[in-house]
């Protein structure tokens, strides 16, 4: 048993803006489940509204070099886990999490370096735990605060740290000057420290100075030990490679399991496909496509816009896509050159293709359960849970064999491309196509789907192993 403090940015049911959030939404109650105790640091954003909440800290002592931050900390549960919910609302009091009108907002390296530094201070006052676990850039401070600022303070003696990369592509890159504002002097400011191509670069100081590194899958954790995937950190995370592993995400099917999602019109089973058509009526209805080919394949897409996502091959050749017999329904936001390119295509395709570009987690459902292919030809994914909620929908997953897209993704549950091209991406959906007009064949990749298991009990297990390492004890004397 090993009592652990993450720290995130986001996390599900207080504030999200993509997988993370699901994450460490998820995986605390998960490994309360394998007997590790677990309490969570969360920015107390906008959208977390203080009713009912209890405030357990006034005034946590936050210094940033000399500069005190006002905080107040409150005490939310979920499922049980305690989130400790940071207020300070001259930083996180406003519309967005990162950003607004797609501007980052200018004092992000302050906004997370409080965060950083309020967990440390529930360290010292609230919670003390054995393993300070934290997660991308917007918390990679915590173990750099720790190994420069605090290091001979005893109240901290003995605990270690754990930093979990979800994504590589963001890695909190600020100019020199913010350094006495985050509170830190120039003994980090080198290439061994947090110093990268002249900027100050956050991730970088959380691989640096934390005791172990994971990511979110198996293969990504290969992958970025590459120039092709490294984002620059290739050869610094290949000297850590001794304490760096990949760990593939669970997902939660309390909220993501068609026999029971209340967000649907209908629900299903595999023993039981009725209430899937009844979706993809609906899916179809919603999103103003004919509801007379209920036969024709929909293939849909759930996604932030950006780069990573690879959608640049569905512009190389989306007249081709949409020369075949399907519909294709996207929902997402993000960059606007996304958009702006499906908003193109439906317009082009009214008949076929349908976007609706916000965020909306009921039509995330609907996608999921009404659709009956799923794609992404992600140019890198660190994990994906769209395609491990698309296989127990039985939708079947369109992907690029990179990272957990391709460690979650086998022969007989989904289809994979290789090539990081449109041609590539398009032979896979004709593949598809293909096979979906064997319906006894699609019925057997679908039931296969919908037996696999990635609920979070195996990868919580080897959460908790990894901590119990950290921390001196092995996994088997931990559970004997
Ligand atoms: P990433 O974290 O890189 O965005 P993941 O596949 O790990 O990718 O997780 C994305 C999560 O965000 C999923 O839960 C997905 O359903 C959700 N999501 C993404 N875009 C939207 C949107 N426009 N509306 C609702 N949910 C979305
Ligand atoms: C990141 C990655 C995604 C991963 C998620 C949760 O946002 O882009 O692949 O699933 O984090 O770990």
């Amino acid at each position: 048993m090993t009592k652990v403090l993450m720290v995130a940015s986001e996390a599900t049911p207080f504030a999200k803006t993509g997988g993370l959030a699901d994450v460490i939404g998820s995986l605390p109650r998960a490994l309360r489940a394998q007997g590790d105790e677990v309490a969570v640091v969360l920015p107390r954003y906008r959208s977390i509204s203080l009713q009912g909440l209890q405030r357990v800290y006034n005034d946590l002592p936050v210094w940033l070099g000399s500069t005190g931050y006002p905080v107040t900390v409150y005490l939310a549960r979920s499922a049980d886990v305690p989130f400790y919910l940071i207020d300070c609302p001259s930083l996180y009091d406003r519309d967005g999490l990162y950003s607004s009108s797609g501007k980052d907002y200018p004092d992000n390296a302050i906004r997370f370096a409080v965060l950083s530094m309020a967990a440390i201070s529930i360290v010292r006052h609230i919670f003390r735990p054995q393993v300070l676990h934290v997660h991308d850039w917007q918390a990679s401070l915590v173990p750099v605060y720790l190994r420069r600022l605090f290091d001979l303070d005893p109240t901290f003696m003995g605990i270690r740290t754990l930093l979990t990369i979800h994504n590589l592509g963001y890695q909190g890159r600020f100019g020199r000057e913010v350094l006495p504002q985050i509170g830190l002097d120039e003994g980090v400011w080198h290439p061994n420290g947090m110093e990268f191509y002249g900027d100050l670069n956050f991730l970088k100081g959380g691989i640096v100075y934390s005791d172990a590194v994971s990511t979110v899958s198996p293969r990504y954790a290969q992958e970025i030990q590459t120039p092709e995937f490294g984002f620059g950190l290739d050869g610094l995370l290949r000297l850590r490679s001794d304490v760096l592993t990949g760990i593939v995400n669970g997902v939660d099917y309390n909220e993501w399991n068609p026999e029971t999602d209340e967000l649907l019109p209908a629900k299903y089973s595999a023993d039981d496909l009725s209430g899937k058509r009844l979706c993809k009526r609906e899916l179809l209805k919603e999103f103003g496509l004919p509801v007379d080919h209920l036969d024709r394949p929909v293939i849909g897409i759930v996604s932030r816009f950006a780069r990573q996502k690879g959608f640049d091959l569905i512009a190389q050749v989306a007249d081709d896509i949409a020369a075949e017999d399907l519909s294709l329904i996207v929902l997402g936001t993000g960059e606007p050159q996304y958009e702006q390119m499906f908003r193109n295509l439906a317009w082009k395709y009214p008949q076929k293709v349908a976007v609706r570009v916000t965020y909306n987690n009921r039509l995330a459902h609907l996608i999921e359960a009404g659709s009956d292919m799923f794609l992404m030809p992600s140019r890198y994914e660190p994990c994906g849970l769209n395609q491990i909620y698309s296989l127990r929908y039985g939708t079947i997953p369109l992907v690029r064999a990179t990272g957990g897209l391709d460690d979650t993704i086998e022969d007989g549950t989904g289809f994979k491309f290789w090539d990081y091209s449109g041609h590539a991406m398009l032979q896979m959906i004709r593949h598809a196509l293909a096979v979906y007009k064997n319906r006894q064949e699609w019925l057997r990749m679908m039931r296969l789907a919908m037996q696999k298991d990635f609920s979070w009990d195996a990868s919580a297990a080897r959460y908790s192993a990894l901590y119990a390492s950290l921390t001196g004890f092995s996994a088997s004397a931990n559970t004997a």
